[in-house]
């Protein structure tokens, strides 16, 4: 079974089941600075999950795109994948254990024609604050896993980060008919006989920041299931790598390859994919967070290219191979295909220049080291042109040998650990600040969003579009369409109009309709294709009308004071806007 038939599958068994389906969100979570990428279905339903009304209902599904970084070492063996796609369903204070557990039954054994006998699953063992979840396991017997097949373990608790919205889970997992490794393997085991393939999380609480556990009010259940797993396994392939999402780029790599190196050409299909998502969501490299960690995907592509001794040139005969695998998934790559190559050509002739300088570096190193009379390249040195110039270890390495120099990579992998470790900390700093509350100040700030996005059509024209926005509880950011640069007039008209809008102490009305007539009313939307049919709209007096999931406050004179703090080019014909409230 393909990809887009699971997909569908998928979605339609769920709308049958009363459920509406709703449409993915972004990879890069719009509106919300804290988080790098969107890394489960769960994550933009927070809010809803935490207890507000969602306009399409109480039973959701959809397919989500999804980025996890924190393997991307892994990736080159014969599982691991940064983008994947997560097909999920959600009860938001709907049905609970017994019924969500009944449809993934059904779904599995009738839908997919998985035979009963190679399912396991696994349900929570109970810790200090709960106990062991039997009736997960009862309803699992009840359907017709047999005991022996239902582990209990400590594992199955699932949460995004540190705090938020989280619940003991229930994991299944397909044998794959592999002998057990030990008697004690179970579905825990890394050795390869279980896959795990779909989570049911079943939210009823919220953790707090000192750790303990709050009754969420309402009960969810959150459920996640791998696409490009599931289509292995279906399709009987040993690695996603197999199948048609990955195949016609694997054969066109192993054809233009000088040297045989599978894991390489995993990394170069797998990177280039999920480099191509991204920035067909907007994405582009840079050397901060987001951006940053495309770049690394990029580069690390670019890398194993020369590693297997693939002309650089066939990048863009690479992506449309890729696209073309990928479009019927993701019909919007089609359009965004010569964007998404100017964007990854571009990347690459950067770091063919990175490579050059960096090898010029690394000769002034070694030439002074060897006139020190020393034959040792020391790991700091390694790492320094690695973390300044992003000059890769490996062509370190290789360079010292051929120039006859010893080289130390132990030294260069503690330097290179402890600054993965922080930079993990951060990552994992930020994924939590994402799901924490909206406060105050943020709630204001997409209030004063608005407004200046009213403000900016008037002052401007028309044309004023928003590309993009990111609030922190200090400041407010906007990308909006505009060629050239705003004068000091028409910024002091802009902030004056804000101002008056805000003394004006306009309510803010929550709205509620079909988003055609949303549409009709002439509401602004930055991605209107995003939203489900039934829309939240805010409307601020007879100023503005826009799609948007909110929060925002109730009358605009909450705002304070609104002041401009720069304004510049963001990206050729978008400008941008930092403001703050005082
Ligand atoms: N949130 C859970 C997960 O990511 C289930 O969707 O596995």
């Amino acid at each position: 079974m393909r990809a887009i038939e699971i997909r569908n599958k998928y979605l339609n068994f769920f709308k049958a089941h009363g459920h509406s389906i709703i449409p993915s969100s972004p990879l890069i979570p719009e509106n919300d600075p804290s988080v790098l990428f969107t890394t489960a279905g769960m994550q933009p339903l927070v809010p809803y999950l935490l207890g507000e009304e969602h306009p399409a209902g109480t039973r959701l599904t959809d397919y989500q795109k999804c980025l996890r970084t924190n393997d991307i070492d892994e990736v080159g063996d014969n599982r691991h994948l940064t983008y994947f796609e997560m097909l999920g369903n959600w009860s938001l204070g709907d049905y609970f254990k017994e019924e969500s557990i009944k449809m993934s039954f059904e779904f599995l054994t009738k839908e997919l024609g998985i035979p009963a006998e190679k399912l396991s699953v696994t349900c929570f063992d109970g810790n200090e604050q709960l106990p062991k979840d039997e009736l997960s396991a009862s309803i699992w017997e009840k359907e017709g896993i047999p005991r022996e097949r239902i582990y209990f373990l400590k594992d199955n608790w699932w949460i995004a980060g540190e705090t938020g919205p989280c619940g003991p889970d229930t994991e299944m997992f397909y044998d794959t008919g592999k002998p057990k490794c030990s008697p004690e393997c179970n579905p825990d085991c890394d050795c390869g006989k279980y896959v795990e393939i779909w989570n049911n999380v079943f939210m009823e609480f919220f953790k707090k920041e000192d750790g303990t556990l709050e009754t969420l009010k309402q009960h969810n259940v959150d459920t996640g299931l791998g696409l490009e797993r599931m289509a292995m396994l279906l399709q009987g392939k040993e690695t996603p790598f197999d199948t048609e999402i990955f195949k016609p780029v694997m054969d066109k790599l192993q054809e233009l390859q000088q040297e045989d190196l599978i894991e390489s050409r995993r990394i170069i299909a797998e990177h280039l994919r999920s480099s191509i998502m991204v920035i067909s969501d907007g994405g582009r490299p840079s050397n901060l967070d987001r951006g940053y960690v495309l770049r690394r995907l990029i580069r690390r592509m670019i890398r194993h290219m020369n590693k297997i001794g693939i002309n650089l040139n066939e990048l863009g005969n690479l992506i449309d191979i890729n696209v073309e695998a990928l479009k019927e998934l993701y019909p919007d790559l089609e359009k965004n295909k010569e964007q998404i190559k100017t964007v990854i050509i571009e990347e690459k002739d950067k770091f063919v220049k990175t490579l050059d300088k960096g090898e010029r570096e690394f000769y002034k190193d070694i030439n002074k080291l060897k006139q020190e009379g020393k034959d040792l390249v020391p790991g700091e040195i390694v790492f320094r042109l690695y973390d300044t110039y992003g000059f890769p270890p490996e062509v370190t390495r290789d360079l010292s040998q051929e120039n006859g120099m010893k080289i130390s990579m132990e030294e260069f992998d503690k330097l290179f650990k402890e600054h993965q470790a922080k930079s993990r900390a951060g990552a994992e700093q930020k994924f939590k600040g994402g799901l924490a509350s909206t406060g105050e100040q943020e709630t204001k700030y997409h209030t004063a969003t608005h407004l200046l996005n009213a403000a900016l059509k008037q002052v401007l024209g028309s044309h004023v579009h928003q590309r993009g926005s990111n609030i922190t509880a200090e400041r407010m950011r906007f990308d909006f369409s505009h060629d050239s640069k705003m004068t000091d007039e028409e910024k002091k008209q802009t902030e004056d109009l804000v101002n008056k809008w805000i003394e004006d102490a306009i309510p803010v009305e929550k709205l509620e309709m079909k988003k055609d007539e949303a549409i009709a009313m002439g509401a602004e939307a930055m991605f209107i294709e995003k939203y489900g049919d039934i829309v939240t709209v805010y409307k601020i007096g007879d100023v503005s009308l826009e799609l948007c999931g909110g929060p925002h406050v109730e009358n605009t004179k909450e705002l304070g004071h609104f002041k401009i703090k720069k304004e510049e080019s963001s990206s050729s014909g978008v400008r941008r806007i930092k403001a703050i409230l005082e």
